[in-house]
Order: structure tokens, then sequence, then C-alpha cells
């Protein structure tokens, strides 16, 4: 297991590649929640992620002759760019494998970096077969994403940040993939603060963290499905879970509905784009996934910034949907003239706004002196939802809430 001499040993290695992210002060989600919220904000991070602290710890602490053979991994999100960037600040050959159909923009963007990229397989699964097979042909060696004591130390920077910048922190939320963020940062946290809480993060349908937790060892799961692909690991790692169950005071998990919440406010209201998996931590705050006092202290590491611009459109359509701020509705009209008009009237009456209208008269769905319409409007809030609703019903429509 790492301990706070190994955090503290790799500060000055991963200085060299990586910032010193700050620690933000949030009024807007104090106020949301009554805690006293700090924002650490490491999308702001070289490369848009943490990743690049732990791929410098462990690329600066190769051998000679490990240096010269080069490295290799697998990866096509946050880690593939960290090891590209810190190889090639740290003059070493690296190779990553990437699936064949990885966005052209994550391809680009580790190629820029300075890796060689070599497209395989249908899956993660399928590349990182490959990206062991090349560490086998050509003695590279493998860079993996979490499971290694050299990566997690790296990564463990974050905390020692943290607790420096912010020693009042009562509880810091991290989001949890395969666990090597959380081991170097509560190990940092626990080895540098008396009383600190680290809650770890994970997204409902990739949690195995939280379930290898209740459980007592670690569970695969058969697949995972989030919006945050940051996190979208299948199991929590083997040097990582035993530091978990000894540092970490609990795990716990939160929809992707609470995800696009959290990315949507942090957008709109802080002007930080934040990717799915960097905003678990404030999506559990937001959620009461766990428990915090008033004005406790509390930091939601914001650990990555790299959202896919298509994804983007997506989550933020969920978020403005779950704020209430975007509404799809079904209704049946008589199929005459003026019926659209009158039903429409209620909504101009409530000052929401129609984005978009489908009237179907030849549904199969509805009779033949009716017609089938849906709606996208953009409402105001939960209340403003509710208010416009109730006109309708009140007016006889039944109305059928889409999403
Ligand atoms: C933005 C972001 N947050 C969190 C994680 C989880 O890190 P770990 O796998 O070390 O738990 C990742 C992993 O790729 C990530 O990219």
């Amino acid at each position: 297991m790492i301990g706070l001499d190994d955090v503290l040993d790799a500060e000055p290695r991963v200085r060299e590649t990586s910032r010193h992210t700050p620690v933000e002060y949030s009024t807007t989600f104090s106020e949301m929640t009554g805690a006293e919220v700090h924002l650490k904000m490491e999308h702001r991070q070289r490369t848009g992620s943490f990743k690049i602290r732990g791929a410098t710890n462990r690329i600066a602490t190769l051998s000679e002759s490990a240096r010269d053979a080069g490295v290799v991994t697998a990866s096509a999100g946050n880690h593939a760019q960290g090891v590209a960037l810190a190889a090639s600040r740290e003059g070493v050959d690296a190779t990553v494998v990437m699936p064949e159909n990885a966005p052209f923009a994550k391809v680009k963007a580790t190629c820029d970096y300075g890796a060689d990229i070599v497209l395989h397989g249908v899956d993660y699964d399928e590349a990182a077969e490959r990206a062991h097979e090349i560490e086998r042909e050509q003695g590279r060696t493998y860079v993996h994403a979490f499971d290694d004591p050299m990566i997690m130390a790296g990564q463990g920077t974050l905390g020692l940040e943290i607790a420096r910048d912010l020693p009042t922190v009562d509880t810091v939320a991290v989001a949890v993939g395969g666990g090597g963020l959380i081991s170097g940062t509560a190990t940092a946290l626990k080895g540098l603060l008396d009383e600190v809480r680290v809650v770890g993060v994970q997204a409902e349908g990739a949690a195995s963290a939280a379930r290898s937790l209740r459980k007592g060892s670690i569970e695969r799961l058969d697949g995972v499905d989030t919006i945050a692909d940051g996190i979208a690991a299948r199991s929590v790692g083997h040097e990582t879970f035993p530091i978990i169950q000894e540092r970490v005071d609990e795990v716990v998990t939160v929809s992707d509905d609470d995800i696009a919440t959290a990315v949507t406010h942090l957008l709109e209201r802080t002007k930080s784009l934040v990717e799915g998996a960097g905003a678990v931590g404030l999506a559990a705050m937001l959620a009461d996934a766990f428990d915090y006092d008033d004005g406790e202290v509390v930091v939601p590491a914001l650990c990555g910034g790299n959202i896919d611009m298509n994804v983007l459109t997506t989550v933020l359509t969920r978020g403005l949907i779950q704020t209430g701020r975007y509404l799809q509705i079904r209704t049946v009209l008589k199929d005459r003239p003026g019926a659209l008009e009158s039903f429409l009237e209620i909504l101009a009456d409530h000052r929401a706004n129609i984005l978009a209208v489908d009237h179907d008269r030849a549904s199969r769905d509805v009779q033949m002196n009716a017609a089938e319409v849906e709606l996208d409007v953009e409402t105001r809030g939960s209340d403003h939802v509710e208010r416009l609703l109730a006109a309708l019903r009140e007016a006889g429509y039944e109305v059928e809430v889409l999403s």
C-alpha cells in the first residue's frame, strides 16, 4: 500500500508537467446546499484532467532501460492524453492503443501531445489486448490507468494541494472509476489532516467500488452504463481496493440525471465546462447522496473537463429537463380548425416558449377525428412547469410528460 511519503516523493516530479490547480469558493453551490462549498478546479489541469499527474510520476520513475524501450497503454480517454503529454515531456516514446471508433477529437489530441496512435479493436478490452501484445513484442512498459502504486501516488498530489490550500476542509468528494485518484487523494488527505472525510462517488451504472465495499471483496460488473465515460470502469483495482477499504469513509452513487444536472449548473453558474466524471462529486452533494451539515467545508473535486461536444448536447438537454427548463409533452387534440390554437394559447398565457411542434393527424395511436401533438417547450423552472401542466389539465387536456 502506498503511504503519504510516496505522494510527497511524487510531488516534485509531478510539478514538472502539471499545474497546481486552484480551490475556489462557490457562492452559488454554498447557497444551494447550505454547506461551504469550495471547488477543486482540476478540469483546468493540463490535458484537461488529473491523469497527467499519475502518468508523469510513473514515467519519471522508470529505469534507464525502460525509458529507452518506451511505454504503451490503452485508453480512449483522459489517461491516453495524460500518458502522451507526460511521456513527450520526459522524452520517452509512447504508443497509445485506442479503439477503432474512438472520437476523432480524442485521437487527434493524444497524437498532438506526441504519442504514436494504434487504432485497434471495437472497444477498450480489445485495445488493451493489443497494447499488451505490443508490451511483449517491443519490451515497452505498460502504464496502467489506475492499478499501479506510482500512478496512485501521482494522482495523490491533488489531495496534497487541497490539504495545503484549505486545511479547514471537512469533506472531499472524489470520483471513483478504477480507484487510482481516490486512493492517492485519500492517502494524502488522511496523512496530512487529522479529521477529514473522504467520500467516493460513482455513477449508478458503473458502481463496482460501491458494491465491492458492501460485499467485502472485488465485484467485477458484466457491463457499465453511464454518461460519465471517464468513470465507466467495470472493476475497481486489486491495488486500489484495499486502500479504498482502509482510507475512504464511504462510496455513494448518483444517477445520470444527477450528473447532467450538475454539469448544467457548473456551466451556467460558474462558467466551468466539466465532464460527467468530473461533476459527480458536486452531483452527489446536490442530490444529497451523502450527509453533510450546514456550514460544513466540502470540496467536490472537478477532476476533468474533456467532454465530447455531442455528448455535451445530450447532457445539457437532460440537465435542462431535470431543472424544469425544457419540457417535452404529448397530447391528443380534436382534428378541427382552431384546436391547436386554443391549446397553444394556454402556453402563451403562461409565457412558455415553444421550441418545436409535431402535429400528426395520421398517427395510428389516435382516433380518425383526432390529431396527436408533441411539443418541446422552454420553461422557467420546476414551479413554472407545475403551473403550466395544471392549467392545461384544468382546461380538460390530457397531457403526458415525455421527459
Ligand atoms: C475525469 C475523470 N474523473 C475520474 C476518473 C476516475 O479515476 P480512477 O479510475 O483513478 O478512479 C477518471 C478516470 O479516467 C476521469 O477521467
